[in-house]
């Protein structure tokens, strides 16, 4: 793909000339965005690229470990983790409110992020001077004109969400590019195929997806669900077809049978949804044997849910996420 590949060598050559002899500094979450974009940084400028992921605690089964060994062994970036899940959970310790749990892990993840570049810059003896973010055209017009329901409703963080007192000078390679296009220049770099077709994962993460309190056993009833109801769509050929797929633990409990006893236990839903801008969404018709495959698992191997259920409502009125 000549256009991406030109595409991307212009921007190496740009940042080359603007950053020098410079560092730059970048969170990266593992999805397609900011993985392109620490793809692009590293062809650019190797290791004088500093990437940091922040484990929240909500992030999905095994997410950090995975992304770390991604980024770091088969696309060389130079990439640090953070584990932070004990002070995000603390923090979260009987915050029921959506909102309330988005603030707190915006907050802290800003919080962690400059700790850890202080730290990066303490070792080095030297500043970073520069930003990388992964923001795309659909959220620079969103952050300049759209008041619409997500805006107004929910606050999303991951437009301008990193700090501002730490004197830095933004780049954002892609704030060009709608999402097909930011896959395909990911293809033309070479990402593999389960990196680039990922589906988005809100900055809050499970956190949302956990209705009522986020307590550490939720998270890992969640975990497991979820990851569980992933695989399913990717064994059955759906994932592909899917914008956002994902698990919702409800704060319900009901009454099941498992041999001979009585159970009273967690209620979970699957939210499968079909959409180009994520404005508006379908639910998306997943077959009745993808289903049964993946409620049989999920109460045959997740201990604490005994009902799964299957979401479709579409957006409008629902929005995609539960909270
Ligand atoms: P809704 O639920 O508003 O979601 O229909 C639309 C898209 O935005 C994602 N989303 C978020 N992303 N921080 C994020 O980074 C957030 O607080 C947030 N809330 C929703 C959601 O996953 C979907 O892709």
């Amino acid at each position: 793909d000549w256009v991406m590949t030109d595409y991307a060598q212009e921007f190496i050559d740009d940042v080359r000339k603007t950053v020098g002899e410079g560092h730059v500094i970048g969170a990266v979450s593992g999805g397609v965005d900011s993985t392109v974009a620490a793809v692009l940084m590293t062809r650019a400028i190797g290791d004088r690229f500093h990437a940091i992921l922040v484990d929240n605690g909500c992030l999905r089964k095994d997410e950090a470990t995975k992304v770390l060994k991604r980024m770091r062994e088969d696309c060389g970036v130079n990439l640090r983790c953070v584990d932070a899940s004990d002070r995000f959970l603390d923090l979260l310790k009987g915050v029921t409110e959506p909102e309330k749990k988005r603030k707190i892990i915006g907050g802290t993840f800003i919080e962690v992020f400059q700790e850890e570049a202080i730290k990066i810059e303490a070792d080095m003896g030297k500043k970073c001077g520069y930003l990388l973010q992964g923001t795309l055209y659909p959220d620079v017009i969103e952050s300049i004109s759209y008041k619409g329901p997500s805006a107004t409703i929910k606050t999303h963080h991951n437009v301008g969400g990193l700090p501002a007192n730490m004197n830095l000078k933004l780049i954002e390679p892609l704030r060009e590019l709608f999402k097909d296009e930011v896959r395909e220049l990911g293809m033309a770099l070479g990402i593999d195929e389960a990196s680039v077709w990922r589906h988005p994962f809100p900055g809050p993460g499970l956190a949302i997806r956990i209705l009522g309190e986020v307590t550490r056993e939720r998270v890992k009833i969640l975990q497991e669900a979820d990851d569980i109801v992933i695989q399913e769509l990717l064994n059955s050929g759906h994932y592909r077809k899917i914008g956002q797929a994902f698990t919702v633990l409800l704060p319900v409990k009901s009454v099941g049978v498992m041999g001979d006893g009585r159970t009273y236990e967690n209620v979970a839903s699957v939210r499968c949804v079909e959409t180009t801008d994520y404005m508006t969404a379908d639910f998306y018709h997943l077959p009745y044997d993808v289903m049964g495959k993946m409620s049989s698992r999920v109460i045959n191997e997740v201990r604490g849910i005994n009902r799964l259920c299957y979401d479709i409502s579409s957006k409008p009125p629902a929005t995609i996420e539960w909270e």
